[in-house]
């Protein structure tokens, strides 16, 4: 039985923790949602598994059409990572990705979490969107710079990908 978090109506995604049997949907959902890069199924099968408590699932009609993977950086533990985001394109627009990052951020294993840190590569003007105005709504104060660099880290196969953190006054969770 799954553990709901938040149901606003029947026409409303269901957000919940993910378990080990929705690694193969979750692996489908990140495949359709270009530009992210694709993960082995036994990644997406090991986030669901062992970081449930920092990855977040939405549920519509039992289609699985947003998640969040995240963990918090284990030598950092006031920082939530946060890996992925992926909105199936009829989800789009809709709140959804705010939802549910609004959700992680409210769980037991961000009660000291005042940084929430992600990668964006510079062309991704919808992840760019999606975190600036969860800063701007969440009262966070976001920074930016290059981290991981398309030659020292990507041997040039890859866009550099900019850092962002976002920082919070006080974690989210206790502000709620
Ligand atoms: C990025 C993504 C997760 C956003 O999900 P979403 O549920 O549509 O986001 P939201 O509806 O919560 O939108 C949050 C804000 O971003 C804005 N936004 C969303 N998509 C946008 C786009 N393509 N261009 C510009 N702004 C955009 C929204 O207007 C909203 O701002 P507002 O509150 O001022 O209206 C979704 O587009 C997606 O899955 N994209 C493909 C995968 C990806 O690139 N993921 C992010 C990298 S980790």
């Amino acid at each position: 039985m799954h553990t709901v978090e938040s149901s606003k109506s029947d026409s409303q995604p269901i957000l919940r923790k993910p378990e080990g049997e929705d690694g193969s949907a979750v692996w489908d959902l990140v495949r359709e949602c270009k530009p992210l890069d694709e993960n082995s199924m036994y990644c997406n099968l090991i986030q669901c598994d062992h970081f449930s408590d920092t990855c977040v699932l939405a549920e519509l009609d039992g289609d699985v059409v947003g998640w969040v993977s995240g963990h918090v950086v284990p030598s950092e533990p006031d920082t939530i990572f946060v890996w992925q985001v992926a909105v199936s394109e009829k989800a789009r627009g809709l709140g959804l990705g705010t939802r549910m990052l609004s959700k992680l951020m409210a769980r037991d294993v961000c009660e000291d979490v005042t940084k929430l840190k992600t990668t964006i590569t510079k062309d991704n003007d919808a992840s760019w969107a999606l975190f600036r105005r969860f800063a701007e709504k969440r009262g966070g104060t976001l920074s930016s710079e290059a981290h991981f660099k398309k030659d020292d880290h990507f041997d040039g196969k890859h866009a550099t990908e900019h850092m962002v953190t976002i920082r919070f006054a006080e974690p989210l969770k206790r502000a709620a």
